[in-house]
């Protein structure tokens, strides 16, 4: 029974371990013909501004706090983060490289190899896993031809399998760039990709209908008419 349980355990673990690395390939740097030290790099003039800009909050001394916006910046012009670019953050903000490295691999955020046009991130916590996830990641997987850490061959679509992307109320969701797209069946998320498909930007946000993350059934609490200002109080206050 014992051995069952640890069998089960370990099982579980290698599975999100496996899932990581799906996600977002290796955890340490390996030099490749696309990403190494002499990866072409540089801000653009109208990027250099934003650094100073952000760099700007920032008391002397303590430029290393902008690092994480930064290394944003770096991979929004470049599309995804080459070490060279971290290299240049280093520069920039006048840290170790080894700093802005640890960053760098500790953030999903951080895109450490070529993605495609439309990066596909299907939270596969336990919240969206319960409503779904896996038939989500399942259809994605039929439609393009990709498996989590896949590129589809043109370039356009990267399908990866993420930890918690905090919008468990409209499980299960997927982050397609900077949007989310919630409250997610099979047919939705079929559709979802047609439209990106066809050059066009789907409507962020619940596909059931919502708003936003209030009851799908209609409101269970605060329903009565608002007291306002002064409820409860003594008269004579
Ligand atoms: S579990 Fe999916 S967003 Fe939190």
């Amino acid at each position: 029974m014992q051995k069952s349980l640890l069998t089960q355990a370990l099982g579980r673990l290698t599975g999100v371990t496996q899932r990581r690395f799906a996600g977002h390939g290796l955890q340490v740097h390996r030099d490749s013909d696309v990403n190494n030290a002499k990866t072409k790099f540089v801000f653009t003039q109208e990027n250099l501004k934003r650094v100073s800009a952000i760099t700007a909050n920032f008391p002397e001394g303590h430029k290393a706090g902008a690092v994480i916006p930064v290394l944003d910046l770096a991979q929004r012009q470049h599309g995804w983060l080459p070490i060279s670019a971290m290299h240049e953050v280093a520069r920039l903000l006048g840290m170790p490289r080894m700093r802005v490295y640890e960053v760098a691999t500790f953030y999903t955020m951080f895109n450490r190899q070529p993605v495609g046009k439309y990066f596909l991130q299907v939270c596969a916590t336990t919240p969206c896993m319960l409503r779904g996830a896996e038939d989500i990641t399942e259809t994605i997987t039929k439609k393009l031809g990709i498996k989590p850490g896949e590129t589809t061959k043109d370039g356009l679509f990267t399908l990866a399998e993420v930890e918690c992307l905090g919008a468990c109320v409209n499980a299960p969701m997927v982050q397609i760039n900077d949007d989310y797209y919630e409250d997610l069946t099979p047919s939705d998320m079929n559709e979802i990709i047609d439209e990106f498909k066809a050059g066009n930007r789907p409507v962020p946000g619940p596909r059931s209908g919502r708003l936003a993350a209030e009851p799908l059934t209609g409101l269970t609490s605060l329903t009565e008419t608002p007291k306002g200002p002064g409820f409860g109080l003594q008269k004579g206050l």
